[in-house]
Formats: C-alpha cells, sequence, structure tokens
C-alpha cells in the first residue's frame, strides 16, 4: 500500500479534528497524571514507612527522607504506620476514581470524535456521490465507515493522553530521584527514555508493515464477504459454493497469518520491556546500595529509590505497548483522511440558474472515465433532443448510453465540449436546481427498508396519498400493492429482496411520476416488465411525453416504439 503521508502529518491531521474537545482532553491527561503518580505512591509510601524505621536503626533523623515530625522512634511505630495507611488507603480509594474519571473523559472525546468524522465522511460521501459510489469499491468504503472510523478510537482515547501522562508522570518521578540523589535521577531517566521512546521506536521498526498489511488484509476479506452476499444467488446458480469458500478460507489464512506475524512481534517486544523493568530494577537498586555504602544517602532512601523505579513504569510502557497498534491506526488515519479530503469528480453547483428548460444538446463532446475506459460513442458528439418529446437512445451494450444520462445529470462532468438545456449550459446552472427539474430512472432502482408508500413518496416527499396513487397507477403497480395485505403500508425487506425486478423497477417508474419534472430520463425501464404491464406504463409515458421531454433509454423494440425520434448508436468494435 502506498503511503502518502507522513506519521506525523496524519497525527496532526487528526489532531486537528480535537478542536472543541482540547479543554476535556486536558483534564483526561491532568487526571490521568494524578491517578498513575497514586498507583506508584501506593508502594512507595509502603516504602517511605519501611525507610523510617530502617533510617531509624541506621541513621540520624536529619537524614532520613520523611519530615522530621513524621520520624517516630520504633517504640511509636503505631502512629506512623496508621499515618502510612491513610495514604496508601487514599491513594488506592482515590486512585479508582480518577482513573475511572480520566477514561470517562477519554472515552468521552472518542466517541464524540469518532461521531464526528462519521458526520463529516457522511458530508464528503454525499459530495463525492453519485461518481464516488458508482465505483466498484463499496466494499472497502463500507470497511473504511466501520472498522477504520473504529480504530481511531485507540488514537483519541488511548495515544493522546497516555504520551502527555507518561511525560508528566516522568517529571514528577524525576523530581523525586533526583531529591534523593542526582545521580538516581539520572538513572531513572535513562531507564524512562529506554522504555519510553527506544522500545517504541524500535518496535515499530520491527513491526515493520505487518499491521498495516493485516488491516489492508481485513479490509479485502470484508470486500470478499460483502460480494459474497451480494451474489449469493450468482453463487449457487454457478454452483460456485465450494470455489467461493475456498477463496474465502484462503484469504482468510493470509490475513489470519499477517496476525500471526503481528501478534508475535508484539509478544516479543512485550517480553523485551519485561526484561528491560526488571533490569532497571536492578540497575537501580546497585546504584542506590552503593551510594548508600558511601554514605550519600540512607538505606531507606535506597529501598525507596529502589520501589520507585519498580513502580513508575506503567505509564511509560504503556507508550512502549502504543507503538504495536500505532501503526495500525495511522493506516486507518490515513484512509480517513484521504477520504475527507478527496475532491469530487465534479462538485455540486450553489450558484447559477433555478431552473432549466428548453433542447438539450450535446456540443462536440468527449468523455471517457477516470480509469481511461473508452467511450467511441462520447468522442466529439454532438446531437440535440428537442424539448416536449420523447426521444430514444438505441445502441449496444456499453456502448455508453447510462453515461450519457450521468452526463445530463452532471453526475461527470466531459473532457471536452458543452452540454446545455436551452441556452444554459449545465455548468452554469444549481446543481439541486438541475436534479429537480430531471427525474432520472436508473437501471437499477434502490429500494429502501420502509414502506411502499415512503419508497414512492421519495419523488415527491409532501405528496398526498391521493398523488401517490396516482403515480403508482400510472406505473402499473397500483393495483399490486393493493392485494398485498398491508397495502401502500407494507415494509419492504432491508435489501428490497422480496419484491421482483419488475416491481422494483415500477415502484421507481411510480417515484419518477411523482416527481413530475419537466425532463424525465429513464434507463431501460420496461427491461424486467412484462408485455401487459408494459403496455401500460408505455401509455402513461405517451400522455406524460405530450408536455415533458423524455430521453429514453432501450434495448426493447416495443419500448421504443413510442419515442418519437431515436438516436441510434452505431455499433463500434474496441480494439483495446
Ligand atoms: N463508473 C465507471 N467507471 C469506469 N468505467 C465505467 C463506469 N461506468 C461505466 N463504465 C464503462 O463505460 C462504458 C459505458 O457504460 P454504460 O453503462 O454507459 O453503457 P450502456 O450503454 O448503458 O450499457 P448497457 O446497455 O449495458 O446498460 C462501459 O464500457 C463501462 O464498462
Ligand atoms: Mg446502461
Amino acid at each position: 500500500m502506498k503511503r502518502t503521508r507522513t506519521d506525523w502529518n496524519i497525527m496532526k491531521g487528526l489532531l486537528a479534528m480535537v478542536g472543541p474537545l482540547w479543554k476535556i482532553m486536558g483534564l483526561a491527561i491532568v487526571l490521568g497524571t494524578i491517578g498513575n503518580l497514586m498507583a506508584s505512591f501506593v508502594p512507595i509510601f509502603g516504602a517511605m514507612g519501611l525507610a523510617s524505621y530502617m533510617d531509624h536503626a541506621f541513621l540520624a533523623p536529619e537524614n532520613a527522607i520523611l519530615p522530621a515530625s513524621a520520624l517516630v522512634p520504633p517504640n511509636q511505630a503505631p502512629s506512623i504506620a496508621g499515618w502510612i495507611l491513610i495514604a496508601i488507603l487514599l491513594c488506592g480509594i482515590f486512585r479508582g476514581v480518577v482513573k475511572y474519571a480520566e477514561q470517562a473523559c477519554n472515552h468521552y472525546i472518542a466517541f464524540r470524535l469518532l461521531a464526528l468524522i462519521r458526520h463529516k465522511i457522511f458530508a464528503v460521501l454525499r459530495r463525492l456521490a453519485p461518481a464516488k459510489l458508482d465505483g466498484k469499491d463499496k466494499g472497502s468504503l463500507i470497511a473504511m465507515i466501520t472498522s477504520d472510523i473504529e480504530q481511531l478510537e485507540v488514537f483519541y482515547a488511548h495515544t493522546i493522553s497516555p504520551v502527555m501522562i507518561a511525560l508528566l508522570t516522568t517529571l514528577v518521578m524525576e523530581v523525586v530521584f533526583i531529591k534523593i540523589h542526582p545521580l538516581l535521577g539520572v538513572v531513572a531517566l535513562f531507564f524512562y527514555v529506554l522504555v519510553g521512546v527506544v522500545v517504541p521506536f524500535v518496535n515499530s521498526r520491527l513491526e515493520g508493515n505487518t499491521g498495516i498489511e493485516y488491516r489492508s488484509r481485513f479490509g479485502q476479506l470484508n470486500q470478499i464477504l460483502y460480494d459474497n452476499l451480494l451474489g449469493l444467488r450468482e453463487i449457487l446458480q454457478f454452483s460456485m459454493e465450494e470455489k467461493r469458500k475456498e477463496y474465502f478460507l484462503q484469504e482468510n489464512q493470509k490475513m489470519e497469518e499477517a496476525n500471526l506475524r503481528m501478534k508475535e512481534k508484539e509478544a516479543l517486544s512485550m517480553i523485551g520491556t519485561d526484561i528491560l523493568l526488571i533490569v532497571a530494577g536492578i540497575v537501580m537498586f546497585l546504584c542506590s546500595g552503593c551510594l548508600a555504602q558511601a554514605g550519600w544517602i540512607t538505606v531507606g532512601e535506597a529501598v525507596v529509590a529502589t520501589v520507585a523505579m519498580m513502580s513508575s513504569f506503567g505509564p511509560v510502557v504503556a507508550l512502549a505497548a502504543l507503538s504495536n497498534t500505532l501503526r495500525q491506526t495511522l493506516a486507518s488515519g490515513e484512509r480517513v483522511l484521504d477520504l475527507l479530503e478527496e475532491m469530487p469528480v465534479c462538485e455540486d453547483l450553489l450558484e447559477g440558474a433555478d431552473w432549466i428548460s428548453g433542447d438539450i444538446a450535446f456540443h462536440g463532446v468527449d468523455f471517457s472515465y477516470e480509469n481511461g475506459a473508452m467511450i467511441p460513442f462520447l468522442t466529439d458528439f454532438t446531437h440535440e433532443f428537442p424539448q416536449g418529446k420523447i426521444s430514444g437512445i438505441h445502441g449496444s451494450s456499453g456502448c455508453g448510453k447510462s453515461t450519457l444520462l450521468k452526463l445530463l445529470m452532471r453526475y461527470y462532468l466531459p473532457n471536452a465540449g458543452e452540454i446545455t438545456y436551452g441556452i444554459t449550459d449545465v455548468n452554469q446552472m444549481k446543481t439541486e436546481a438541475l436534479r429537480k427539474s430531471i427525474a432520472f430512472v436508473d437501471q437499477d432502482t434502490f429500494l429502501f427498508s420502509d414502506t411502499i408508500e415512503a419508497n414512492i413518496r421519495l419523488g415527491k416527499l409532501d405528496a398526498t396519498r391521493k398523488e401517490v396513487e396516482e403515480a403508482a397507477k400510472k406505473a402499473s403497480i397500483h393495483e399490486m400493492i393493493m392485494s398485498l395485505p398491508n397495502g401502500y403500508e407494507t415494509k419492504l425487506s432491508e435489501l428490497g429482496e422480496s419484491v421482483s425486478g419488475g416491481e422494483r423497477q415500477r415502484i421507481g417508474l411510480a417515484r419518477a411520476f411523482l416527481h413530475d419534472a419537466s425532463y424525465l430520463f429513464l434507463d431501460e425501464p420496461t427491461s424486467n416488465i412484462d408485455s401487459l404491464n408494459e403496455g401500460m406504463i408505455l401509455k402513461s409515458l405517451r400522455q406524460y411525453g405530450a408536455d415533458h421531454t423524455v430521453l429514453l433509454v432501450s434495448h426493447r423494440e416495443s419500448t421504443m416504439k413510442i419515442a418519437e425520434e431515436v438516436l441510434e448508436v452505431p455499433f463500434i468494435e474496441l480494439n483495446n
């Protein structure tokens, strides 16, 4: 997979989205730091208690690390033990409360941000559609909207604040070590940097692209699953169950292997970190022991320093573990940022003419898709479809008929030439006005999992029930709807699979009739409809065509008959 941004740029892009939530993030960092210090100070307080006994045994009170008032003769042991016990209890109890509050803040930020990013993604898709959704990458888009955005939760809830918390707790602990002896401060700093900076860096080098490979295989598997679900009928029809299953299992195996490689590296890095922590404890023990022997610090202080070293690695170790997921998170972040910044093939126009009328004309139009797919018919194409007439377009499959309608809808822009409605260029009218003036019945009508009435009403949201029924009658679907137990209230199942192809087309037509726009573009409107229903629909279309401009794409001769003129696309054999 090609990376176009540096890790730093991705983090900057993701951080820029924190925006107004930075105050809560600040609170999470402060709470996290206090919580981690409390956790570290439970054993440190214990060691301090022990130290005060030891220092009494070995040294004069003025050298002890606890305040003189806290140092009591051994016969007053219960009072100091009580003091320490209270401190430990308070740390223990408040550590839980503070941790809870920190996590609540982090997750509040993360989920608010994820919701915000989802909103942004959908707004971007709205801008990029329909061209973006015309392509074949719906599976990876779905994968992105679901798993990539989820993965960003790791960044917002478990990356930003841990880094800051590790920095702040390290600073406080450094003060503790330096207070005992500056040399111990240097030793501690060495290990903090080793575990918190060097280990994550080495980890990410060792890990290489395994995390990214895993995520991309995961995306691929999603795509296959999506294809299998949508193509279930074809799979059954052509007895491809075994083949598809084998393919799925093979890809699953590859994903598992990538996962295993990633986990092995994670495990190695965990072992390495654990060994380092033990080494850090031993080194601190030896150094502070030597200092105590030389009389520069007390024995109790040596014990406190060793315990402090061992117990204060929590936030720094969290950084070491972060690098394991950070690569995946950044890869997800990059895909999300790429989509957010993707420029639409054709930007919606907010300014320009409010309505369209007149003949439809193509003037020397050239068009090819972004992937360079050749459409010879749309090369220096000049033609006029007269207003108020039914014009047919007939030609071989794949010659570019649907593309021509999509150009008229301004889903795409021509590479050269002009497309005009009357005297107005498509680029000089508001896109919303353009689409409102056109009812477009696509080759595949999409039905929402809602009632039949709601699906037809999409054509005109404020239509009365009577208008909906009138439109359904024109599309020859009214009787079929009335024969259903719940009539217009019948719910269509999620993918509309309970509706036949012909019924689906007729619901699409009803939508278009209800929309009642001055232009009606029909792409194969009768391909799945029996002759009887076709006859009724054509009758409605003829009536509609009397005072509307209709463009009709069809392979069906009987349908084409209602066209007052037909554009025959010549058959051109492609050499490439
Ligand atoms: N989104 C797209 N990206 C790239 N190529 C595309 C895209 N949509 C269509 N094409 C290609 O452009 C050519 C014209 O497609 P189009 O759908 O316009 O054909 P058509 O005349 O409507 O065919 P049919 O009669 O089968 O519906 C085809 O070769 C098709 O593969
Ligand atoms: Mg087509």
